[in-house]
């Protein structure tokens, strides 16, 4: 499974970076002005700090507008992924611009159904988002199972599975058990992943043992 941070704060981006654990960047227009950042400045600081992917949002509602923000996001760095709403004129704009060779995430998609059209307009990515469907009673996690099996049953539905709206490490376990191919993961989530107050305890335990032991290991 791939990790994302979703995330437009820049300096959560470089430290988290620095783990060597992650894949790729999403903001949404939201997290960006949570940044309290110029868009295009903080999308490009954020490109260069990471290989991988980086989701940035367009705002137009109509599919002529999203095409034309969408090439102009494309311009900023080869790793764009430009994010389009799950609308008609969203998966136009996605068509469009997945012919260009951009790459393209679909965002807001909280049925099986649009995920299936998502697929058929060629893009990259498909955002389900769970903890968003989970907050109105219906269960998240069965709709990315429900995608994963759907995209399994045809050859050519290449969308890749951007588990989003992620709100515990649970729903991380359960993503990767339902097949995700990427999860994007608020940093307070990713940095929870690595905690275990066993680890902590072990740890602790093996390092009162050794000082005891009055050695040190060789560094060289
Ligand atoms: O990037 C979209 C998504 O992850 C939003 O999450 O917690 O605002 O529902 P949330």
């Amino acid at each position: 499974m791939k990790f994302f941070i979703d995330s437009a704060d820049v300096g959560e981006i470089r430290e988290l970076s620095q783990t060597g654990l992650i894949d790729g960047v999403t903001t949404n227009p939201t997290l960006i002005a949570k940044s309290g950042r110029k868009f295009t400045d903080a999308i490009a600081e954020i490109c260069d700090l990471v290989d991988g992917p980086v989701s940035a949002e367009v705002t137009a509602t109509d599919a002529e507008g999203m095409i034309a923000e969408g090439r102009a996001l494309a311009k900023i760095a080869e790793n764009i992924a430009v994010k389009v709403p799950l609308t008609w004129a969203g998966l136009r704009a996605c068509r469009t611009l997945t012919d260009e060779e951009t790459m393209v995430n679909v965002t807001l998609c909280f049925s099986a159904n649009q995920a299936l059209l998502a697929a058929k307009a060629g893009a990259t990515f498909v955002s389900p988002f769970i903890g968003r469907l989970d907050d109105i009673g219906e269960d998240g996690m069965q709709l990315i199972r429900d995608i994963r099996k759907i995209y399994d049953n045809y050859m050519g539905l290449d969308t890749e599975i951007l588990a989003a709206s992620i709100r515990t490490p649970v729903h991380v376990t359960e993503a990767a058990k339902a097949g995700a191919d990427v999860g994007t993961l608020p940093p307070g989530v990713f940095r929870q992943l690595v905690e275990h107050a066993l680890t902590d305890k072990g740890l602790a335990a093996f390092l009162a043992d050794w000082e005891k032991t009055g050695q040190t290991v060789p560094r060289k």
